[in-house]
């Protein structure tokens, strides 16, 4: 459930009709609503409620300032991947206490950042990162809190780009070397082992897989237990499905799926959802340049782009386009909705049956909150769009759109000795 919608045939976001909003900045922009990021968060949380948990929001998923800052005010820790990430949490003032490390390359200087901070855990990927973290934990005199990445070996029947889980991905530790990975960390000196990791892909709408990962999670942590290895911490990852174009399971029953396996073990249990707080709360609005028909085809050329939005052709995503204003719908047609980039690929989406816009009319792609901005690109010389958080009646930009200055930061125009 999210607070955009229709009033009298008027797409709003919370309080503010997005046609306002277009005619103060130019298309195409990125609309946030707080009022579904706080309620999203909380449905999340409150389906934990029972068990000592810690949601560390994955805010690879969205990102900006303004976002995280709301987050970290309603209690959330961070799932990071870079030490960009990790200085933007620093930025809003979170809590590094609640921040944990994922991801396969961490460079010595994220790791001696993120110690720096004093953050949760690291989750370790390979059995060369263990030691290199223990090495730059022992330069500092420190002891790194660590947690082992688990792969647990399962299809969770996502799409290939986001399916972390199986056996033949380049993420976590195999199930088979997991109990030596273990062993080989309790004897390095600068490690302290808090805890055991898995995620095993995104937008996965089949309960089972996540009670499947529990289930291998809840056997390792029994036969750590018996080697002398104890644990405060399961981080269970992300990876709850939103629905774009279907029903999916809620957040209530994710939870139970995920938890089923895993209690009586007595541990803090850590998720890292993304989409499911964010996806649904955002939208990226944009308006129709031209009307275009071939033989075969009919085409929606709009200002926005995959510079803007990736989703759809890099993961044949599907996002509903609905009008902005619904009281004068034109004819049913067929039609790509596409945008200026060249390239076939730039596309929201194919075939879509919609009533033909206008040139000039306004559109509103919807779900665009996760993997929206943060994967945006200044392909072809694009200004990345600017992000508008609405809370009521209130509007906020929190990020500007970008100036050919900012385009051009960092370049230095050479005179080379021969032409
Ligand atoms: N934790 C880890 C370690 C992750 O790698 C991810 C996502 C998450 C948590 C959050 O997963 P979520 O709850 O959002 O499903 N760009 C793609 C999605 C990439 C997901 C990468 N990892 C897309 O637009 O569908």
């Amino acid at each position: 459930m999210n607070y955009f919608e229709y009033r009298n045939d008027q797409l709003y976001a919370e309080d503010v009709p997005i046609a306002d909003l277009a005619a103060r900045i130019s298309t195409p922009f990125y609309v946030y609503s707080a009022r579904t990021l706080r309620r999203h968060f909380r449905v999340f949380d409150e389906a934990f409620a029972g068990t000592d948990h810690l949601i560390c929001y994955a805010m690879k998923a969205l990102s900006s300032l303004s976002i995280l800052k709301l987050f970290a005010s309603l209690g959330s820790g961070f799932d990071i991947v870079s030490v960009g990430e990790l200085m933007r949490c620093l930025r809003v003032g979170a809590d590094p206490g609640k921040i944990v490390f994922s991801g396969v390359g961490k460079t010595d200087e994220e790791i001696a950042a993120a110690l720096e901070a004093g953050i949760l855990m690291i989750n370790v990927e390979s059995r060369p990162e263990l030691h290199r973290i223990s090495e730059v934990a022992g330069k500092m005199k420190r002891r790194a809190p660590v947690s082992l990445r688990v792969n647990p070996d399962l299809d969770p029947g996502t799409h290939p780009h986001i399916s972390t889980g199986h056996r033949d991905s380049k993420f976590g530790v195999p199930l088979s070397q997991v109990d030596e990975y273990y062993a080989e960390a309790r004897d390095l000196r600068n490690l302290e082992i808090v805890g055991l990791s898995t995620h095993i892909g995104s937008q996965i709408s089949e309960l089972a897989p996540f009670t499947e990962a529990g289930e291998k999670v809840a056997a390792i942590v029994g036969r750590l237990r018996t080697a002398g290895i104890t644990l405060k911490c399961l981080d269970l990852g992300g990876g709850l499905a939103i629905p774009y174009q279907e029903a999916m399971p809620p957040p209530s029953e994710y939870a139970a799926a995920l938890l089923k396996p895993l209690a009586g073990l007595g541990l803090k249990i850590i998720t890292e959802p993304g989409r499911v707080i964010v996806g649904n709360a955002g939208i990226l609005v944009t308006r129709v340049l031209y009307n275009k028909e071939t033989d075969v085809k009919r085409f929606i050329v709009v200002d926005g782009a995959m510079n803007d939005l990736i989703r759809p052709v890099l993961y044949e995503a599907y996002h509903n386009i609905i009008p902005v204003d619904r009281r004068k719908l034109g004819r049913p047609v067929t039609a790509d909705v596409v945008g200026p980039v060249c390239e076939s690929g730039d596309f929201f989406a194919r075939d879509r049956e919609m009533p033909e816009p206008k040139s000039g009319d306004l559109l509103a792609i919807m779900s665009a909150g996760a993997y929206g901005f943060v994967m945006s690109s200044n392909y072809n010389s694009r200004p990345r769009a600017p992000e508008i958080l609405v809370d009521g009646a209130d509007t906020h930009v929190i990020r500007e759109r970008e100036s050919f200055e900012d385009l051009v930061r960092g370049e230095h125009v050479v005179t080379l000795k021969s032409a």
